[in-house]
């Protein structure tokens, strides 16, 4: 049978877990040469192993968005493994620790800035030089909560989200009389090791009370959104650019809403999501 993405080649920054697993599965599914990377290479082996069980056409690099070289080198390696380049995801994220932006650790800060600004920058520029060569590719940034005004205690995260939604902007409109899609995408919450393994700077403890709530009545597997993400890809989106799309709607939330409060009232078992919440020092320096 033919998948919507037969023939092309996709690489997914941070594929080793979580929504880029999830994503890279959903194109290897559909019939795309997948490519993972990540920092650690025992993680991107086994999630290429995984895609290949899985039946799926996978091979993987252990790179650090934050490294433009490594992401100069990724970008070779897709196109001497597979021939071509076609689709680029730029997924890795981090979140940094919850609390206020005075409390982070100044080198706790830098990471978030270098891997969700600079990251995403690495990898647009190698992605964008390439399909702008050929005159066609799509590239699909990652958004998440923040992208559209100021998240407090979550500063560095969302300030990098808004960041990285104006950069995307920008790019499209730079590149739109050329055949290459540039997409901006928010895929909600998703239940990954982002959103149940959190730190959380010392005396903000209490703002997280709510937290796993939240979690259980709004945030999907991953292999929702990486539907979503299959659909920018796929030829659906051929002659468009600059799209924002956001899978997090009023009616999510509020159908989110509904099944809490029925498990609340009917006293049902809750999903079993294990929250890893770990107090980390305060900044003082
Ligand atoms: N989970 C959510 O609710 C949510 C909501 C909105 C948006 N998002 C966005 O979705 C994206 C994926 O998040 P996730 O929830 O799947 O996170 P996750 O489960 O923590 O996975 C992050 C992935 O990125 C890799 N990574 C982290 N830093 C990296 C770096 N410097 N260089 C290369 N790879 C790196 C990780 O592998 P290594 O650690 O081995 O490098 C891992 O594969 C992020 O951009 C996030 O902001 C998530």
């Amino acid at each position: 049978m033919l998948g919507i993405l037969d023939g092309k080649v996709a690489v997914i920054t941070g594929s080793s877990r979580g929504l880029g697993l999830g994503i890279a599965q959903e194109y290897a599914g559909a019939g795309a040469s997948v490519v993972i990377a990540s920092r650690s290479q025992r993680s991107v082996d086994e999630a290429v192993a995984l895609i290949r069980s899985q039946g799926g056409v996978a091979s993987g690099m252990a790179v650090d968005v934050a490294d433009l070289d490594q992401m100069k080198a990724l970008c070779d390696f897709a196109i001497n493994h597979h021939g071509s380049l076609d689709i680029w995801v730029n997924n890795a994220g981090t979140a940094g620790p919850y609390g206020p932006t005075i409390g982070f650790e100044p080198a706790e800060f830098t990471q978030v800035v270098n891997t969700n600004i600079m990251g995403v920058y690495h990898g647009s520029l190698v992605a964008m030089r390439h399909f702008t060569q050929q005159n066609s590719g799509k590239l699909i940034n990652m958004l998440g909560h923040g992208y559209n005004g100021p998240v407090a205690w979550q500063n560095a995260y969302s300030a990098s989200k808004g960041w990285v939604n104006s950069f995307t902007k920008a790019l499209a409109i730079e590149s739109k009389e050329s055949k290459v899609g540039v997409f901006a995408f928010n895929p909600g919450m998703v239940l990954t090791e982002l959103l149940t393994n959190v730190d959380v700077i010392e005396g903000s403890e209490d703002r997280l009370k709510v937290f796993p709530t939240i979690v259980r009545m709004w945030a999907k597997p991953p292999s929702i959104p990486a539907k979503k993400a299959l659909w920018i890809a796929s030829s659906a989106t051929d002659g468009k650019t600059g799209l924002l799309v956001n899978i997090f709607s009023p009616w999510t939330m509020l159908t989110g809403a509904i099944a809490e409060g029925y498990r609340c009232l009917f006293h049902k078992p809750d999903s079993g999501i294990d929250f890893q919440i770990k107090p980390i020092p305060r900044f003082k320096g």
